[in-house]
């Protein structure tokens, strides 16, 4: 079995070696221009040319959770694509949400502002009931999210594309429950994979139906903002601030105003991170699954765009 390795931003070689001692005996190699045709495909935003020189790939593995960039390009007709299920970024990107929900929650922006300041003065609690989070997308990741948050005790509701029953979350679905999932929000994560659909979904019209005061969580993809949108609210006092993990353009240009602007935070995508050795362990156990033709979670449905 031969295997190609064809990720961009990313140092091939603990990879390659990873692979080697998860499989042994198939050949895993770096993919090079004129490479021999493999079986499977290790991938993170190839060139469209490595999927035309490998028209025999059976599976194409995507070591992110994410494969809006993978369906921009065209693998060939008979591969099966799939995803990372968490491999370790669910508990990141529950922390990442339960740090940006409680600090802007218990106002830990504003004392950090005061330090400044040498500005002893505490403010009055808020309470809980007050700061319901709505998570877009009960995934893999939105369900491990709303789970962290419910142990900090704040009222948590998702919403997803089909209807979901989780303990302690109030839950929504589909386009006719979205209106009532916003207007019982005042923080909102969103968590939903970039498609047709989602795209723009964090829209003037759409954020203007939050709670006053409303926070906007987006550790997803930039181009589920619409970023003037965002700005404008905020400015106009409905929205309180932002944290921003993802962005139309990365990195986050210089002059872009989201980095100066003083209620919205911005790091630079890094809320939940490809994990090399679960990732590894884990498309090891799926390409060994698929040999034996047994199923395999994490497959993507092109139609869906997930
Ligand atoms: P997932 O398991 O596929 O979950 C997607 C969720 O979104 C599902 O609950 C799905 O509903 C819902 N959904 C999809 N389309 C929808 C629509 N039109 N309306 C309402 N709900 C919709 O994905 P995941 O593993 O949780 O990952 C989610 C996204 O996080 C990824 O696609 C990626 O873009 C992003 N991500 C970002 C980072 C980062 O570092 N910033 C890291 C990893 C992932 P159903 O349950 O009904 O299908
Ligand atoms: C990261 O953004 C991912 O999709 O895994």
């Amino acid at each position: 079995m031969r295997i190609s390795f064809c990720c961009s931003h990313t140092r091939a070689e603990p990879w390659l070696e990873g692979f080697r001692q998860a499989l042994p005996g198939a050949d895993i190699e770096l993919w090079q221009p004129g490479a021999p045709a493999a079986d499977h495909a290790v991938v993170w935003a190839p060139p469209q040319q490595f999927f035309d020189e490998q028209p025999r790939l059976k599976g194409v593995f995507n070591i992110g959770a994410g494969v809006d960039a993978l369906l921009k390009l065209k693998p060939p007709a008979g591969a099966t694509l799939v995803r990372i299920e968490d491999g370790g970024m669910a508990v990141q990107m529950a922390e990442f949400v339960a740090h940006a929900v409680v600090r802007h929650f218990r106002e830990l922006d504003v004392y950090d502002r005061e330090q400044a300041n040498a500005h002893w003065e505490f403010r009055r609690p808020r309470v809980r009931k007050d700061y319901p989070v709505g998570v877009m997308g009960l995934g893999v990741l939105g369900e491990r999210v709303a789970q962290g948050l419910l142990h900090f005790e704040f009222p948590v509701r998702g919403w997803s594309r089909s209807p979901k029953q989780l303990a302690g979350v109030e839950c929504f679905a589909g386009a006719e429950q979205f209106d009532a999932f916003l207007r019982g929000s005042r923080f909102l994560v969103c968590l939903l994979p970039l498609t047709p659909e989602t795209a723009g979904i964090l829209n003037r019209e759409n954020l203007s139906r939050l709670l006053p005061g409303g926070y906007v969580i987006n550790v997803a993809r930039g181009a589920h903002l619409v970023e003037d949108d965002l700005i404008a609210l905020i400015d106009g006092g409905h929205l309180a601030g932002a944290t921003l993990d993802v962005f139309r353009t990365e990195p986050l240009p210089p002059e872009d105003p989201f980095w100066r602007h003083p209620k919205i935070t911005v790091t630079p995508h890094t809320s939940a991170r490809t994990m090399r050795d679960e990732t590894i362990a884990q498309i090891a156990g799926k390409i060994r699954a698929f040999e034996r033709g047994e199923p395999i979670a994490g497959v993507v449905d092109a139609r869906r765009g997930y």
